[in-house]
């Protein structure tokens, strides 16, 4: 990028403020150390499950190697994020609707990662996603899984991550890599531990104290833990209709699991001023410098 571009880029991040931020939306990546965990469902999940306590939610799919978001609530999008970075299509015209009212922005898979954009793709991708957040109280975003740049780029953005990761020990260890790696690049970034597909309360509970030990012995690094969802077949069956559980299954384990988990982040994790906003100056930074 030209020092005329970047300055240009850095002006209208200022500018670019929303004028009234307290609207903006809070800004939550989802990722997980290995892939297959379940995250994907995790974020549609979550997005249902606050949707119904009234929230205004969006996800978006950033995982651009294997983007399913879209598959997974049975929606077909004809535009993705891909037009949008092109110059094709504006953010609000590639919004899909999707139940209980959420809005998903739709990606599909081998796109240009979002952190390589040149700077005028990375205008348009930044200022429709920031009309989008003015209109919404969450922000939810489905990352790839494992420790590549452009996704420790998306999480170090957001305002908070959440880690999804199974008992299984493999999942276990790569969990705590990714604990490291994102300490190591900022310490205070709020951490929120999500324990997914066990298959009783003892042993997601022996999985959250295993990675709470290691990354306080080894880091001093507390975790905030969001909590668990059970081992449940009516996630399989919702996936293999393409619906949501929250919807589908309103009384299933995995629903209240997913609605205890959207009451934990409405009353812990408060509106920033200026969310948005600085979210995507971060996205933007390291190009600036
Ligand atoms: N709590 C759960 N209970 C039962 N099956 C689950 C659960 N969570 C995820 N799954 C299954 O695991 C598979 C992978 O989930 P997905 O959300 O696509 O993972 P990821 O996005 O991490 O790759 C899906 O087929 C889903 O049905
Ligand atoms: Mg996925």
């Amino acid at each position: 990028m030209s020092q005329d571009q970047a300055a240009r880029l850095r002006a209208m991040a200022q500018g670019q403020r929303p004028e009234q931020p307290l609207f903006a939306a809070r800004v939550v990546a989802i990722t997980s150390g290995k892939g297959g965990v379940g995250k994907t469902n995790v974020v549609a999940g979550l997005a249902l499950a606050l949707a119904q306590q009234g929230q205004r939610v969006v996800i978006m799919d950033a995982d651009f190697g294997l983007a399913n978001l879209d598959i997974l609530l049975g929606l077909s999008p004809k535009f993705t994020l891909e037009h949008v970075i092109r110059g094709e299509k504006v953010i609000e015209e590639i919004l899909l609707d999707g139940p209980m009212g959420i809005r998903i922005i739709p990606a599909s898979s081998g796109i240009q990662e979002l952190t390589r954009l040149d700077t005028m793709s990375e205008l348009r991708l930044v200022q429709g996603l920031q009309r989008v957040a003015e209109t919404a109280d969450w922000l939810l975003i489905d990352t790839a899984a494992g420790i590549h740049d452009s996704v420790l780029k998306l999480l170090m953005a957001a305002q908070e991550v959440i880690l999804v990761t199974t008992p299984e020990p493999t999942s276990l260890v790569d969990a705590y890599a990714m604990v490291k790696v994102l300490h190591l690049r900022e310490a205070t970034k709020p951490l929120w531990l999500l324990v997914n597909n066990g298959q009783n309360v003892d042993e997601a509970q022996e999985t959250i104290d295993q990675l709470q030990a290691a990354t306080e012995r080894f880091l001093g690094k507390q975790l905030n833990v969001l909590g668990m969802i059970p081992n449940d077949p009516h996630i399989l069956q919702a996936v293999r209709q393409q619906r949501g559980v929250v919807d589908l299954f309103p009384r299933s384990p995995a629903t209240h699991a997913f609605q205890a988990l959207a009451r934990q982040l409405l009353g812990q994790v408060s509106l920033q001023p200026d969310g948005f906003a600085s979210f995507w100056r971060q996205l933007a930074s390291d190009e600036l410098q």
